[in-house]
């Protein structure tokens, strides 16, 4: 969802600003803006719906430059997505501007007080009470004495100034008593005409960094736009706020005053965040699947205790060995991943296992017993749901650990413990090589915990052989790429598409059901195959085709029982089966072969031409692939 950045240094702030935000469009606007401080102190402003392109249209025909500066991309909440409700905002007397992820709860009442006050609101967004708050605390706090005084002496642009050596506690001060009155969620940065040296970064509950360099500093929701600017980061926790000038970095908490922070190193190559020669950021992740389940097993398979192996639990073996059942929770595609997991822990380690909807979760009160395990399953670690129900369940006195891409995103740092999936960065918007190793990471969970119980050391090695062959299966399942562009071809007209699949490869089903949907635009459900004919069945005919997961296993003949019925009915027939099988290709119009591997990987090699189907028909259908219409990366909002 929304992106923030936030530049101070001795460069024009708007190569990074316009830099960083086109590196956030993969988080899903609908509109965006920057507000720049020039070089005479005063502060610009240039705002556009839509894409980021016609925001660049408008700074051509505009030009704007300055050393310090702020940019966001809004999706949209409160008020449509329009010029006038894009970020920047201003306060009343210009003292501020500001943009803001998440949204202000109590912003009704607050924006009536301020109209009362005299302010005039000229949108209809949460935000704006943001950046009228601050200008109206500015003023009670006599500081805005200070700013006409500054502006009139014609004090040039301060680059470098030491916060050290400056009195900021006065704007500090002012800044904090706007923000206790905010309910709700943010992530904030601003500028102020008046201090433009200093750019200012809050947070509660919407993530934000800090990015480090000699002589600039700068601020983003995530850490992708700093990749190849700034090689330190510093996380801001809730109630923090960074003031940040070229040179000095201070942060205050609002509670306990000026702290310590913490910089951490960024290791995030420049062209991490680059397609690399691909046409969409999707493909380029489709195909670093081999590599990203390489990375997500490295040093966890541990062949001594044929076990795996987790740095960073932090529960103890006994504690482990007490747990009775496990909940998982998610949103999306990290909620398939979810059952997927389902099915390897309960039948690897025999533990019951629980899937449930972070926004079910959230607000549902299951009885749950001690020795409840949680999982939170998120690529992005941001998701409000699957946030808020981890913080349930923490309340209910549970261990809760993180599945989670992202390094020091606010999940993963606020779980027990977790294991990160180090997929690298994931852009497009549909998730895919996240969602392969959230199903790694999740087979190896069923073989320690089954490890821990009832398998043996053989069935443990055996185990690890078949995980360790998983790359190169994925490899040559990806070679299908050029017959599944055919397919996608044949079939890119059709307005109804069925997803089937049975045991295993149901929640694959689901998966490639909702790929389609999100960026093809297409009707697509998900369902175990023998549960079609309990209703989907009545859809088929000979527009909508049926894309059957049918690999070798002990369910494959009740799936080619389930293709018959489709047949039966003239609907098309779209068969993931294995290589070499005979039986499927005198039924099915088109197979897809992928190699065999056991059952309980059988998701992450057959969602793969399944990724390619959604991605061929979306090009072909001339749709937005890593940006499709209405979704965001990160849902950061309820
Ligand atoms: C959004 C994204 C999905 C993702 C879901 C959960 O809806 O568009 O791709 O699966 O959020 O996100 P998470 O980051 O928690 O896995």
């Amino acid at each position: 969802m929304c992106g923030i950045v936030g530049y101070v240094g001795r460069s024009d702030a708007l190569e990074f600003l316009l830099r960083g935000l086109r590196r956030l469009e993969y988080r899903g606007y609908d509109s965006a803006g920057v507000a720049v401080i020039d070089a005479h102190g005063h502060l610009r402003v240039v705002k556009a719906a839509g894409r980021i392109e016609g925001l660049e249209e408008r700074l051509r025909a505009d030009p704007i430059s300055g050393c310090i500066g702020i940019g966001h991309t809004r999706w949209a909440t409160h008020g449509p997505a329009t010029d006038v409700n894009a970020h920047p905002h201003i306060g009343g007397n210009g003292l501020v501007a500001v943009v803001h992820n998440g949204v202000i709860d109590n912003y009704l009442p607050l924006r009536a007080r301020l109209e009362a006050e005299g302010y005039r609101f000229r949108s209809a967004t949460d935000t704006e009470v943001i950046a009228h708050l601050v200008d109206s605390s500015l003023r009670r706090h006599g500081l805005v004495r200070e700013a006409d005084h500054r502006e009139a002496a014609g004090e040039a642009l301060v680059t470098g100034l030491d916060l050290a050596k400056a009195d900021y506690a006065p704007l500090v001060r002012a800044v904090q008593e706007a923000l206790v009155q905010l309910q709700g969620t943010y992530g904030l940065a601003m500028v102020l005409p008046a201090w433009p040296e200093v750019l200012i970064a809050c947070r509660l509950g919407s993530p934000l960094i800090v990015g480090v360099s000699e002589g600039e500093h700068f601020v983003a929701s995530d850490a992708s736009p700093f990749a190849g600017y700034a090689d330190r980061i510093v996380y801001l926790a809730d109630h923090e706020m960074a003031l940040m000038t070229a040179d000095s970095l201070r942060v205050v908490h609002r509670d306990q005053g000026r702290i310590a922070h913490q910089v951490q190193v960024l290791d995030l190559p420049p062209d991490a965040v680059d397609r690399g020669g691909f046409p969409h950021f999707m493909l380029k992740e489709i195909f670093e699947q081999p590599e990203s389940l390489r990375n997500a097993m490295r040093g966890r398979l541990d062949r001594d205790a044929a076990t795996a192996r987790f740095g960073g639990l932090n529960l103890s073996a006994q504690q482990l060995a007490s747990v009775r059942r496990l909940v998982m929770t998610a949103c999306g595609t990290s909620w398939h991943a979810g059952l997927v997991g389902e099915y390897q822990i309960e039948t690897l380690a025999r533990l019951p296992v629980e899937v449930e909807y972070a926004s079910e979760l959230r607000y549902r009160n299951p009885p749950l017993e001690p020795g409840t395990l949680l999982f939170a399953i998120t690529q992005s670690g941001e998701t409000a749901d699957t946030l808020a129900a981890l913080r349930e369940m923490k309340r209910k006195g549970h261990p809760t650990l993180a599945i989670c891409n992202v390094v020091g995103s606010t999940i993963a740092q606020e779980a027990d413990g977790g294991i990160y999936l180090h997929a690298g960065p994931e852009v497009g918007v549909a998730s895919t090589k996240a969602f392969t190793s959230q199903c790694l990471v999740l087979a190896l969970l069923a073989l320690y915990f089954g490890r821990l119980h009832h398998l043996s050391f053989d069935a443990g090695m055996r185990i690890i052989e078949q995980i360790e062959e998983l790359p190169d299966k994925v490899r040559q399942a990806l070679e299908t790429n050029d017959l599944v562009r055919q397919i996608a071809l044949r079939y890119c007209e059709a307005n109804n598409f069925l997803y089937l699949g049975r045991q295993f490869n149901y929640p694959t089903a689901l998966e490639g059901a909702l790929k389609l949907k999100e960026i093809s635009y297409i009707h697509a459900e998900g369902y175990p195959a023998a549960e079609m004919k309990h209703g989907p069945i009545a859809l088929v005919d000979a527009h909508t085709p049926s894309v059957f997961l049918m690999p070798q296993g002990p369910v494959y003949d009740k799936v080619l029982a389930n293709v018959q019925e489709i047949k039966a009915r003239g609907g098309p027939v779209i068969a993931v089966a294995c290589q070499g099988d005979r039986q499927v290709r005198q039924l099915a119009d088109e197979v897809v072969e992928i190699p065999a591997v056991a059952d309980f990987l059988q998701p992450i090699v057959s969602i793969i031409p399944l990724q390619l189907l959604a991605y061929h028909i979306a090009v072909a259908r001339g749709c937005d692939v890593d940006k499709p219409r209405n979704l965001a990366k990160s849902v950061t909002v309820e």
